[in-house]
C-alpha cells in the first residue's frame, strides 16, 4: 500500500513530489506529506487527508512564510497499517539525522522499538515506519555509510519495506531500499527519482530501472548506483514502459474507473491479439504444453473472482481440474500439491502480498508457477517460471474493472489453448469458439454503452442507491459474476450486499427477503434459466424486489417475474462479460448517486503489498 515518491537534482522538485503524489495517490489516501532540503536544513510538511489536504497546507505555509522549494524530496500518500491516520502519523518521518518515508510493515516493531528505547531513541508516532527510521539511524552511526546503515537495518528488520531516505549529511541525494515492497528507480533531463510505481514517472521519463530485492541504491543527480548486501556495485538493466502519460490520466472522464470501463473493449482488442493468431488461441507457455496434474490458482478479491471464471471453462473445455484459492489462506493452509500440478497466480499489480506468497509457497515446494499479470516487471511476473500479461494498460481506480474482462477473457483463451493442446477439441471448433467469443464479447460490451441499455442501468442504480441491502443471485458461471458483482457494490458504495448461487438462497438467506429488499438475478444459462425464474418467483412471493441482468436471447425466450430488467443484447453463451460490464457501471453510478469518490473508496487501496 502507499505510494513513495523520491526527487534530487532539480532546483525545485517540490511541485514535481505534488504531481507524483497526485498519481500515486490511489494507493493510499489516507494521509500525504513530503521532506525537502533547505539550506536551513530538512523541512517537513505532513498531514492527515487526501493530497488536496496536503497542497492546501503547502500554500497556507507559502502565504505565512515564504515559496516553498529544494532540490531534493521525498514523498509519501498513506494508507495507515501501525496507528491512525493523524498529523504525527504520516510519513515523512524524521529520526536524529535522517528522514524517511516507507512503504509496508515492520513486523518486528515492538521488539526493535524495545532495544532502541533502551539506546536512548524516543519516538512522537504510533507507526512502525519511524522505529525502522531509528533503526537506520542507529545502523548508520555505527557505519557512518549510508548503504551500509540501509543494508544492515534490514537485516534486523522482519517484513516488508520499500524506504525513501535523504541523510542530514548528504541533503542532496536520496537513498533507497527495498524487500517485497515495490519500488523504481529512473533518471532524466538531470534529475533521479523513485517511485512506488511507472505512472508517477511517466511524465518525465518512459525508462526505469526496476530494483532488486534487497539492493540499495543512492540517487546523485541523475546517476543512481546500486548496491548489493555485500556492498558490491550492480548493474541494473534500464527497461522501458509500453504506456504513455494519457494512459495513465482520466482524459476527461469524471473518474478512472468510468474511464476505465469504457476502456474494456480497446484492453480486450489488445488481449486478443496478444494470445491469438489468426482465429486460434496462442498462449506463448511452456508449462501449458507439459503434462499437467491439477491446477491450483491462488488469487485475492477480483482477480480471484476471475480464478472461478478460469475454473468454469478450463474444466469444461481442457478437463484438467482446477482448484480456487484465497491467496491468504492457500498460503497458510499447506495445500495439498502434487509434482505434475501448476500454480497459476492472478493479479493486475503483480504486488499483492498474499498473491506474491503463494508464488513463494508453490516455488519452495518445486511446483511449477505461471501467473497473469498485468503491471509488467512486478515481483509476480518476475518471480513466477513463466507470466502471461494481461494487456489491459494501467489500471487507477481502485476497484478493477478493466483488468478483470481482460484476465477473464486471457484465461477463457488459455482453457481453449489447453483443450486444443490435449486434443479434447478440434482445431476447427476451437477457431469457431474463438471467434465467436471475441466478436460477442466486443462488440457485447460495446452495447452496454448504448443509450438504451444505460438508461435501464442508471435506473437500477437509482434504485439501489436507496437501499441497505443487495442480493446477487445466480446459477453455474452467473454465480461467480454476482460474486463479483457484489464485490463492486460494496466496495465503492458501502452498500452492503451478498452473492449467492440461486439455488441456495432457500437454505437460510431468504429470510431476509422482505418487501423492496432487491435481488439481482443474473441469467445467462438457457439450461437452468427455468430454475432461476423459479427461485425469482419465491422472492418475489417475499415482496423482493427483482432486478434481473440477462442476455437478450434469454429475455424473448422466458417470462420473467421481474421488476425491471437490464437486456444485454449478445448470445448467451458469451454475455458473462458484457453482463459484468454492465454490473460494474451499475455500481459506479450507485457510488456517483450517493455522493461518494469511486475512485478512493474508503479504508481501501490499489495494491494490497501487505498481509
Ligand atoms: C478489486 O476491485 C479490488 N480492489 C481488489 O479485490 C483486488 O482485485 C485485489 O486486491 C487483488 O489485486 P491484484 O489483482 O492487484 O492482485
Ligand atoms: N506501516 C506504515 C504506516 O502505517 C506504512 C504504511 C503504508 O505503506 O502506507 O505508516
Amino acid at each position: 500500500m502507499c505510494g513513495i515518491i523520491g526527487f534530487t537534482g532539480h532546483k525545485n522538485c517540490v511541485p514535481h513530489l505534488l504531481d507524483a503524489l497526485s498519481s500515486l495517490e490511489y494507493r493510499g489516501y489516507d494521509s500525504a506529506g513530503i521532506a525537502y532540503s533547505t539550506d536551513e536544513g530538512i523541512r517537513i510538511i505532513k498531514t492527515s487527508g487526501k493530497i488536496e489536504a496536503l497542497k492546501n497546507k503547502i500554500k497556507d505555509y507559502e502565504t505565512a512564510h515564504c515559496n516553498i522549494s529544494g532540490d531534493c524530496g521525498i514523498g509519501h500518500t498513506r494508507w495507515a497499517t501501525h496507528g491512525e491516520p493523524s498529523d504525527v502519523n504520516s510519513h515523512p518521518h524524521r529520526v536524529r539525522d535522517l528522514t524517511l518515508v516507507h512503504n509496508g510493515i515492520i513486523e518486528n516493531y515492538a521488539e526493535l522499538k524495545e532495544s532502541l528505547a533502551a539506546k536512548g531513541y524516543t519516538f512522537l508516532s504510533e507507526t512502525d515506519t519511524e522505529i525502522a527510521a531509528a533503526q537506520i539511524s542507529l545502523r548508520y552511526s555505527e557505519t557512518s555509510d549510508p548503504i551500509k546503515a540501509l543494508h544492515k537495518a534490514a537485516e534486523d528488520i522482519r517484513g516488508s519495506f520499500a524506504f525513501g531516505v535523504i541523510f542530514d549529511d548528504y541533503p542532496h541525494k536520496i537513498y533507497a531500499i527495498r524487500r517485497d515492497s515495490p519500488l523504481v528507480a529512473a533518471a532524466a533531463d538531470g534529475c533521479g527519482m523513485i517511485a512506488s510505481d511507472i505512472t508517477a514517472i511517466l511524465p518525465h521519463t518512459r525508462k526505469y530501472f526496476p530494483i532488486p530485492e534487497n539492493a540499495a541504491l543512492v540517487i546523485d543527480g541523475d546517476e543512481i548506483f546500486f548496491f548489493d548486501r555485500f556492498g558490491r556495485e550492480l548493474d541494473i538493466p534500464e527497461e522501458e514502459v509500453t504506456w504513455s502519460t494519457e494512459d495513465a490520466r482520466r482524459g476527461g472522464y469524471p473518474h478512472f474507473m468510468l474511464k476505465e470501463i469504457f476502456e474494456e473493449p480497446h484492453a480486450l482488442r489488445e488481449t486478443f491479439a496478444s494470445k491469438m493468431v489468426g482465429n486460434l488461441p496462442a498462449i506463448n507457455s511452456k508449462i501449458l504444453s507439459s503434462r499437467i496434474g491439477t491446477i491450483h490458482i491462488a488469487a485475492c478479491g477480483t482477480a480471484m473472482h476471475a480464478g472461478l471464471f478460469a475454473k468454469h471453462y478450463i474444466e469444461k473445455l481442457a478437463k484438467i481440474p482446477v482448484t480456487v484459492n484465497i491467496a491468504s489462506e492457500f498460503r497458510y493452509c499447506d495445500p495439498l500439491l502434487d509434482g505434475e500440478d501448476i500454480v497459476l497466480l492472478i493479479s493486475q499489480s503483480g504486488e499483492t502480498a498474499d498473491t506474491l506468497a503463494s508464488l513463494r509457497l508453490a516455488k519452495s515446494r518445486e511446483i511449477r508457477t505461471l501467473s497473469l499479470v498485468n503491471v509488467a516487471g512486478s515481483a509476480i511476473a518476475r518471480e513466477s517460471d513463466e507470466v502471461i500479461y494481461t494487456c489491459a494498460g494501467p489500471e487507477i481506480a481502485v476497484a478493477s474493472t478493466k483488468a478483470y474482462i481482460v484476465q477473464c477473457a486471457s484465461l477463457y483463451l488459455l482453457a481453449l489453448d489447453l483443450a486444443l493442446k490435449r486434443g479434447m477439441i478440434s482445431a476447427e471448433s476451437a477457431e469457431k469458439m474463438c471467434s465467436s467469443f471475441v466478436r460477442d464479447i466486443c462488440s457485447g460490451i460495446s452495447s452496454v454503452f448504448d443509450y438504451s441499455v444505460t438508461e435501464k442501468i442508471d435506473k437500477a442504480a437509482e434504485y439501489i442507491s436507496a437501499r441497505r441491502h443487495v442480493f446477487y443471485i445466480g446459477r453455474g458461471i452467473d454465480s461467480h459474476l454476482c460474486t463479483e458483482g457484489s464485490l463492486k457494490l460494496k466496495e465503492i458504495s458501502y452498500i452492503h450486499s451478498e452473492a449467492y448461487a440461486a439455488g441456495e438462497m432457500k437454505h437460510g438467506t431468504i429470510s431476509l427477503i422482505e418487501d423492496g429488499v432487491p435481488v439481482i438475478a443474473i441469467i445467462t444459462e438457457i439450461s437452468t434459466a427455468e430454475k432461476m425464474i423459479s427461485g425469482i418467483r419465491e422472492v418475489k412471493s417475499r415482496g423482493g424486489y427483482v432486478i434481473a441482468f440477462v442476455s437478450e436471447e434469454i429475455a424473448d425466450k422466458f417470462e420473467i417475474p421481474y421488476d425491471e430488467v437490464v437486456s444485454i443484447p449478445c448470445p448467451s453463451t458469451h454475455a458473462h462479460l458484457p453482463i459484468m460490464t454492465a454490473l460494474q457501471l451499475m455500481a459506479y453510478k450507485c457510488a456517483v448517486k450517493l455522493g461518494l469518490d469511486p475512485d478512493k473508496p474508503r479504508n481501501l487501496a490499489k495494491s494490497v503489498t501487505v498481509e
